[in-house]
């Protein structure tokens, strides 16, 4: 078994199972691998295993494909359809599988008390000591309550003798998760009893070696809160600073951008996450809050803040089209340019993303709409089929067009200048939904219409 040097001790490198291959399994799997740790990734899908096995991750992630090439060209990651043999051959299961919506907005935990049954079973022939980390974001209680107690009741074998769990979450960031899981700013490590903190809290000494970010070690159910509380945090600051620009669109020459840089140099209140747009998408943030409003108001408490972070960004997203009739009046017959369509640049995922209620706005309003992403025109292809047109870059989105609406800010974007806009459109107005136009240098000669941005 391999072995790292840390400060002054042999410590021998654990082999590592990870249960679930989506942005969390993936990254973390592909994390250890490439210190040279031996890593098993199982999933249920045999496709997805197929792909793994050849180094393609089955979707995209800036750096991750050529980490997983490289690990698994070297022999450190190995995918199975076998849970079993994942773990019997590990001494560490991480559990990352998807943790999603009910209709309620309540969380849906069947794949955690699946995988739950399943390592229970691996754990009945296991005769050396296993830890359980759960990185999947579980609502408080979940892992004493469901995980733990199914993994006793099902393997014969008592949590804290013969094997220990861990709350971990994970906070890293699509579009960055490799670096954010080689870089993160903490770990959160909520133990159910000592040795099974220590074993974890070794690992990661290990992994990180002088770079080990902050460890904060705690109970599993105040872990669990921790990614809540975090996911809703940076949720509430997006809704903040949305419900700054509409009031700054009602003041003459006020503009959030600036309001956010004012603010943000105060030192309590930060810079990030306060630029303002169409609001918040994505697989985290819209499900994280809404699971925390229910499980509060299910613990007695009314979430009025929370409540009203996720009625902010519900109605923010029709600014977009208010914005558009603002600048070309009724929308029917009208060919509209979306330029975005993924939750945010850098990834090509559609979960939740601002871009299909605005499209199905506008198609609702009876306008003709031409889209363009430079990365997520495939998964649009399978939410709006042919009710739209898909066009090849930006400038073949906006040709011949009444309005544009920026709704994600890719860089592409950005280096639109107005005379793009005059050049190619059939009338230059657009609505900058993510701010990312001068309006000085656009109002010269395009109509322009931002979030956030007093009329003058
Ligand atoms: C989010 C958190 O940032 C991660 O820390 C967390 O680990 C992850 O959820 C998760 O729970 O798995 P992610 O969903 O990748 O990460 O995306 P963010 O970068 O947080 O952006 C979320 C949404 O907020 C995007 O639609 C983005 O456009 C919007 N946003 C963000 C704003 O509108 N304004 C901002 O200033 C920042």
């Amino acid at each position: 078994m391999h072995a790292w040097l840390v400060e002054g001790k042999i410590i021998p490198k654990k082999r590592i199972s990870i249960i679930g291959t989506g942005f969390v399994g993936l990254c973390t799997a592909v994390g250890f691998a490439s210190k040279g740790y031996d890593v098993i990734t199982s999933t249920n899908d045999p496709e997805k295993a197929a792909l793994i096995k050849r180094g393609i991750p089955p979707f995209y992630e800036s750096k991750l494909k050529e980490l997983l090439q490289r690990v698994v060209g070297d022999g450190y990651l190995r995918c199975l359809t076998e849970r079993e043999e994942a773990i019997l051959n590990t001494e560490i299961t991480f559990v990352t599988v998807g943790t999603p919506s009910q209709p309620n907005g309540s969380i849906d935990l069947q794949f955690i008390e699946k995988s739950a049954y399943e390592i229970a079973e691996a754990l009945q022939k296991k005769i050396a000591y296993h830890l359980l980390v759960v990185k999947s974001t579980v609502i408080p209680n979940t892992t004493e309550k469901m995980f733990r107690h199914i993994l006793e009741e099902h393997s014969g074998k008592r949590c804290g003798q013969e094997f220990g769990i861990c709350v971990n979450p994970e906070f890293l960031r699509e579009g960055s998760a490799i670096h954010d899981t080689l870089h993160p700013d903490r770990i959160i490590i909520g133990e159910y009893d000592k040795r099974s903190g220590d074993t974890l809290e070794s690992l990661y000494r290990g992994f990180y070696g002088p770079d080990l970010p902050t460890i904060l070690r705690t109970n599993p159910q105040t872990a669990e809160l921790i990614k809540y509380a975090n996911n809703a945090f940076l949720a509430m600051k997006v809704s903040f600073i949305n419900s700054i620009a509409n009031l700054c669109e009602r003041i003459p020459g006020a503009d959030v951008a600036t309001v956010a840089k004012g603010i943000g140099l105060d030192e309590r209140v930060g810079p990030l996450f306060l630029r303002a747009g169409l609001g918040y998408g994505g697989s985290c943030l819209p499900k994280d809050v809404k699971a925390l409003i229910a499980f509060s108001r299910d613990s007695g408490y009314e979430p009025t803040l929370i409540d009203a972070i996720e009625e902010v960004n519900r109605v923010q997203v029709y600014r977009a089209v208010e914005f558009t009739e603002k600048l070309v009046g009724d929308l029917k017959e009208k060919q509209i340019a979306v330029l975005g369509l993924a939750f945010k640049p850098g990834t090509d995922d559609m979960r939740e993303a601002t871009s299909t209620k605005v499209v199905n706005d506008l198609l609702n309003k009876g306008a003709k709409v031409v889209v363009y992403d430079p990365m997520a025109i495939d998964k649009a292809k399978e939410i709006f089929d042919d009710r739209v047109s898909y066009a090849s870059s930006a400038l073949d989105c906006i040709r011949n067009t009444v309005c544009c609406i920026v709704v994600t800010e890719w860089d592409e974007f950005r280096n639109l200048s107005a005379e793009d806009f005059v050049e190619h459109m059939k009338e230059p107005n657009v609505v900058d939904g993510r701010r990312i136009y001068d309006p000085e240098k656009f109002r010269r000669s395009v109509r322009l219409v931002a979030v956030g941005l007093g009329d003058y």
